[in-house]
């Protein structure tokens, strides 16, 4: 399959590529596009001939469900039923913007979307491209991230390319995306609110707006833990992996980064090639083949916008052993260690 592949901008979003990508999602393609977390790859989500194609071109396993892609709030009235009034005031609060909602289905949304389940997650995303894609089409757009399953989400259309290249129809090329982690998910199907995936949209900033909100326990686990098998099923799968091994390093920094040193150096000794994954604080600092500056500690938005893009990197430079040290204090930190833990499947060492 030849993909077509289109720069668009944000600001100027009318030309006619939007006509080309909307006419291929209306006749069942696929087309990779910009939102302002990642790039997603959208189908026509009420047709499960073109869901199915999603999974064939990511390899995804059919039974982790996609997230439809909507331009306005009346749009949950259609897909889903049950919606309680918080689910609302959290879409005014939030949409559009990083938050993805879990309800259940209504009868028009697919089983082959949903992953087989009675539950449907719905988002309204803030993207301009994205935003017009779905008004153009007129579709409500299935598009979980663009990656191939298992790699890093991407974070520019070039890794698109890098994973998709002849196995869907188009990308439109909106540069790098502004957040760089994937949405928060929540699951509203209960009494309250619950967290399956952190991220932007913080527990604190819900419960401004709802009161009580919680966290799958799943989610908060450090350790690989089989015994609490996480609510959204693709937070069970070993995600965003590098093909160097990953370890973290948490404790003092001082103390981080002399441990780390010492790792890199008896690695290179054995004739390793070592990534590094440093903060504009600590760069400095460090000895190896390749030290990456993930962005500063002054800014975490920085951290998170650069951590898919850097593991990526480090596989194109094919490193054997990668160190990092640990994010997480507030809340978005949180949604950045979720990744990174995961990406390092859960390797994470403690220096005193
Ligand atoms: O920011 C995002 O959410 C991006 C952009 C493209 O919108 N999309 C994204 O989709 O990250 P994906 O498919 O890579 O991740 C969706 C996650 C998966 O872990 C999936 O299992 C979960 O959402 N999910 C989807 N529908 C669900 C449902 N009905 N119940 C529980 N989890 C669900
Ligand atoms: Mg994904």
């Amino acid at each position: 399959m030849n993909t077509i592949i289109k720069k668009v901008q944000e600001d100027r979003c009318t030309s006619e590529d939007f006509e080309i990508a909307s006419e291929i999602l209306k006749k069942g393609g696929l087309v990779a596009f910009p939102t302002e977390t990642v790039y997603g790859l959208g189908a026509n989500g009420l047709d499960e001939e073109a869901s199915k194609k999603i999974y064939a071109a990511k390899g995804r396993p059919s039974d982790n469900p996609l997230i439809l892609h909507v331009a306005d709030i009346e749009a949950l009235k259609v897909l889903a039923v049950d919606i309680k009034d918080s689910a609302y005031e959290l879409a005014k609060h939030f949409w559009p913007g990083p938050l993805t909602m879990i309800f259940k289905k209504s009868a028009i949304v697919p089983y082959g979307t949903t992953g087989g389940l009675d539950t449907v997650a719905i988002r309204m995303p803030q993207n301009k491209i994205a935003k017009e894609l779905i008004h153009q089409s007129g579709l409500y757009i299935a598009a979980p991230s663009a990656n191939s399953s298992g790699r890093p989400s991407p974070t520019m259309a070039s890794h698109v390319e890098e994973d998709l290249t002849g196995k869907i129809d188009m990308i439109l090329d909106g540069g790098k995306v502004s957040l760089g982690l994937e949405s928060t998910i929540i699951d509203m199907t209960g009494d309250y609110p619950i967290i399956l995936r952190p991220g932007f949209i913080t527990k604190d900033m819900m419960e401004k707006v709802v009161g009580r909100v919680e966290y799958d326990p799943a989610i908060l686990s450090t350790e690989k833990n089989e015994v609490i098998k996480p609510k959204a099923p693709g937070m069970k799968y070993k995600h965003y992996a590098p093909v160097g091994d990953l370890t973290i390093y948490e404790g003092p920094m001082a103390h981080v980064v002399l441990e780390i040193n010492k790792r890199a150096k008896e690695d290179m000794k054995k004739g390793l090639k070592v990534g590094i994954i440093a903060t504009q604080e600590t760069k400095a600092q460090y000895e190896a083949t390749y030290v990456k500056t993930i962005g500063t500690r002054k800014n975490e938005k920085t951290i998170a916008g650069s951590l898919y893009a850097i593991l990526r990197e480090f596989d194109d430079l094919k490193v054997d052993t990668i160190y990092s040290e640990s994010f997480g204090t507030d809340e978005l930190g949180q949604a950045i260690m979720n990744r990174l833990i995961k990406a390092a499947g859960y390797q994470i060492v403690k220096v005193d």
